[in-house]
């Protein structure tokens, strides 16, 4: 794999343009979405949309810009409204798109057409807790791209995922080096010595999906684990390994959860440059979580927290190497197999081959 994915910017406009503008991407989580009229708005690699609950419950998606002269309708990340009014001439539309007014509409002299300046619509659905949208107009539907994943995540109930901590914030590094680190066992040891290695106790199981992957980690598979985890199991019925192993799953191209019965950790990775990113982090306990699983929430954020602190460290190290260095190419391990299947999965995408 060469490492010239990490630092050309001709390979970042390749993703932009053949990814980003065709994947289903991750728009941030549902909840914000409550009763009609509820919105958010995203950036969606560079295009502004914007989302919101329609009078009759639907989601809908549009982008964000107004059909008179093209400026932007609304202001995020969130906010409620009863009909969109553009700020610039008073152009009003309807929360299913339509354009309903245009002050001194005579002025137009008839050449205007109401009907055909409705908003511009998205495709966008809602699953697993999460808002998602495609630029793509020959995607197919979201469910289809996922398979067997959806009905393996639904005793999760990720719906019910409450955050203890959402945010966001630039890394100077490539997006995909996120998702890399995120997806290997081979560096716990190494980088993670003192904290996390002590608990994993074999080797990754590795599963895909299409273009998405699994990766499960049975972590401190001892009695005692094995008795707090029947203790926070809310939701379900989930398998043996559901609830004693860390699943680790990626939807193809940018979004990451680790999802366990009593936590939920979610990374979203945008490119803002070749050698840059924007890192969405959220952790979440299941609604209602109280006493052990309260605890156990808690104790896990403040570990997920400090073992990120141990992966931007040796990532700020990655990027500064590759992009000054002369070394060609990367080379998988075993426990880098997720690698070598999401980087084979993007020279698809792609059109490229990989050497
Ligand atoms: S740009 Fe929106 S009404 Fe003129
Ligand atoms: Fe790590």
């Amino acid at each position: 794999m060469p490492t010239a994915r990490y630092v050309e910017p001709a390979f970042l406009a390749l993703e932009r343009e053949r990814v980003f503008r065709r994947a289903w991407l991750c728009a941030g989580p549902a909840r914000h979405l409550r009763v009609p009229g509820d919105y958010v708005t995203f950036d969606a690699s560079g295009e502004a949309l914007v989302l919101w609950r329609d009078t009759d419950g639907a989601l809908r998606a549009f982008h964000n810009t107004c059909r008179h002269r093209g400026t932007r309708l609304l202001e995020g990340p969130t906010g409620h409204v009863k009909a969109i009014r553009c700020p610039y001439h008073d152009w009003k539309y309807a929360l299913d798109g339509r354009l309903r007014h245009i002050p001194g509409q005579d002025g137009f002299d008839g050449r205007i057409d109401r009907a055909s300046l409705s908003l511009l619509p998205v495709r966008a659905a809602e699953w697993a807790g999460q808002l998602w949208v495609t630029l793509s107009d020959t995607a197919p539907p979201l469910l289809d791209t996922l398979g067997t994943l959806v009905d393996e995540l639904r005793p999760y109930r990720l719906e019910e995922m409450r955050p203890i901590q959402e945010v966001t914030w630039t890394e100077s590094l490539n997006w995909k080096a996120v998702l890399d680190n995120a997806t290997e066992s081979y560096h716990l040891p190494f980088v993670h010595g003192g904290s996390v290695d002590r608990h994993v106790s074999e080797r990754p199981e590795f599963t895909t999906y299409g273009d998405h992957y699994r990766l499960t980690l049975a972590i401190a598979n001892t009695g005692w684990r094995r008795s707090l985890d029947s203790l926070t199991a809310r939701g379900g019925p989930y398998t043996e390994r559901q609830r004693a192993a860390l699943h680790k799953y990626v939807l193809f191209p940018n979004f990451l959860m680790n999802v366990l019965p009593y936590h939920l950790t979610v990374f979203v990775v945008w490119p803002t440059a070749v050698d840059q990113c924007r890192f969405f982090y959220g952790f979440y306990e299941r609604e209602g979580a109280r006493g052990l699983e309260w605890l156990r929430a808690r104790a896990t954020w403040l570990a997920s927290r400090w073992i990120l602190h141990e992966d931007f460290w040796i990532l700020n190290r990655f990027q500064r190497g590759v992009a000054s260095g002369r070394s060609p190419s990367h080379h998988y391990h075993a426990q880098e197999v997720a690698l070598a299947h999401f980087h084979a999965v993007l020279s698809r995408w792609i059109g490229s081959d990989p050497a």
